[in-house]
């Protein structure tokens, strides 16, 4: 039987192992999908030994990321870039190879599930963290007018724009001084939602052609789209399509196949909703 797993700290709430079993089950795929809890001090000998016992692949999240971009002997161009990694697998001479998937399910969720399009909209992307250098990659090729950073320490935006200068011209900005912009898209990829927070925003900022799209998900909502939806926007959405999309890539990459999202993403909704 071939395994997988996601390894995180904490993992216990991890929702890919019900995700990962559910399209292998739609597809009859045969394999194991678990979670395993790893500090980070024992992250690398942990992969490591997943590996050599037989493992096919693994799913890496929070806080782990970046260490698997650097362990990897060999980087998808969009992981490279992203300098983040979240799913891990052997090629077939042997070396690890790490790819990074939430772009794409980001943008497959915007585009596909939701029917809309980031082509030639002014994007804001709120925080300037590994969360948001992970999905620029596939954000930039989804060919945007414009993307505009902003973050509380703005020398960190500055950072990513310099980074990826050569793709696409990023604009940055404080958050104080965002009241003209008027985006199509405000993306939330700042960490402030964990501890209930959310950065502060200027009230003119949505308009009702304005969608919201949060990266995290809460049962009942987050704390950015309950803001959004006060506000006015047209959308207000949260990551649980991001978080299956992004699924549904690593399985393709270990498995050759694409599973149906729509299904498990609906599965995915009846459980928050009840919990
Ligand atoms: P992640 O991997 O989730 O991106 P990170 O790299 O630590 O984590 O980045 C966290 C992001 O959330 C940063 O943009 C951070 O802003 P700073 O760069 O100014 O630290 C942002 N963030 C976290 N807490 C915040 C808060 N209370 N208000 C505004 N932004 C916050």
């Amino acid at each position: 039987m071939d395994n997988y797993a996601v390894v995180g700290f904490p993992v216990r709430h991890s929702k890919s192992p019900m995700i990962h079993r559910m399209f292998a089950e739609q597809t009859k795929q045969v394999l194991t999908y678990d979670r395993i809890e790893v500090a980070p001090e024992e992250f690398i000998a942990k992969v490591e030994a997943f590996f050599a016992g037989g493992g096919k692949g693994l799913n890496i999240t929070v806080p782990h990321k970046e260490r698997a971009w650097e362990m990897v002997d060999w980087r998808s161009p969009n992981a490279e870039k992203a300098g983040a990694v979240n799913t891990l697998y052997r090629l077939p001479d042997g070396r690890l190879a790490g790819a990074n998937t939430d772009g794409v399910g980001l943008v497959r969720d915007i585009e596909q599930n939701h029917g809309c399009s980031l082509e030639n909209m002014t994007v804001l992307i709120l925080g300037a963290g590994g969360a948001v250098r992970g999905l620029l990659p596939r954000l930039i090729a989804a060919r945007p007018g414009r993307i505009i950073i902003a973050n509380r320490t703005v020398s960190k935006a500055v950072t990513l724009k310099t980074l990826f200068a050569d793709q696409f011209t990023i604009d940055v900005s404080a958050y104080d001084s965002l009241e003209e912009l008027a985006p199509d898209w405000i993306i939330n990829g700042s960490s402030a939602g964990l501890q209930g927070g959310m950065p502060d925003l200027p009230a003119t900022l949505i308009t009702n052609h304005t969608c919201c799209y949060d990266m995290v998900y809460a049962p009942g909502g987050t704390v950015f789209q309950h803001w959004a939806k006060k506000s006015g926007a047209r959308l207000a959405l949260d990551g649980t399509g991001m978080l299956v999309e992004q699924a549904a890539e690593s399985f393709y990459i270990w498995r050759g196949v694409r599973p149906e999202t729509g299904p498990v993403l609906q599965a995915l909704h009846k459980l928050l909703s009840d919990q």
